[in-house]
């Protein structure tokens, strides 16, 4: 069961990461295509909107707990017991959960913005959208950049598969306790 990737705590974590770059991309598409509009993308558009807006609503603060409550506190105890050395890894850690404490200001303002999109007949500024898109992404992409080049691999360094299995499993009990359901590896998010 652990040789199932399903059960890596680390893979689900880089799932959810890939799962926000595509839909931030999404985002772009439908700020890219604003000045055309038309019923047809303003259909599809508050659609996604809507999507987006409950995906990121729901599993953000499951993916920060994962990494704040199951990676993190783990890693800093391996780190730990690895000894002296590990000074720069340990500042590391500690930087990505400080990043952790503005995610949810930066997310508010494009939160605002797709709920706009999904309302129809609301006003949109074009401008403010394009700086909310621009203000996460600013934030989000480089953090989940450095946690994939730098603290992920630390995790399948010092962490042993037991412990990224049980993080896993803390990561579906999650979702799972959300939906009213026992964890299960095929729950998303
Ligand atoms: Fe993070
Ligand atoms: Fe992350």
């Amino acid at each position: 069961m652990p040789n199932d990737e399903r059960y890596d705590g680390v893979v689900l974590l880089i799932e959810y990461h890939d799962q926000v770059r595509r839909r931030l991309a999404e985002i772009r598409t439908i700020e890219a295509d604003l000045e055309v509009g038309g019923a047809d993308f303003w259909e599809e558009a508050r659609t996604l909107a809507g999507d987006v807006l409950d995906f990121m609503d729901t599993y953000g603060p499951l993916h920060e707990q994962d990494e704040t409550n199951s990676l993190l506190p783990r890693l800093i105890n391996a780190l730990r017991r690895a000894g002296d050395d590990q000074s720069a890894s340990l500042q590391l850690v500690a930087e990505m959960d400080e990043e952790h404490v503005h995610f949810r200001e930066v997310w508010a303002p494009l939160a605002h913005d797709l709920a706009l999109i999904a309302t129809p007949d609301a006003v949109l500024s074009r401008r403010h959208f394009r700086d909310s898109i621009a203000a996460i992404e600013a934030h989000y992409l480089p953090h989940f950049e450095r946690e994939e080049a730098s603290v992920f691999p630390l995790a399948h360094q010092w962490l042993s598969a037991n412990e990224r299995h049980e993080i896993a499993l803390e990561i579906l009990g999650r979702r799972g306790r959300r939906h009213g359901a026992t964890a299960d590896p095929d729950t998303p998010g």
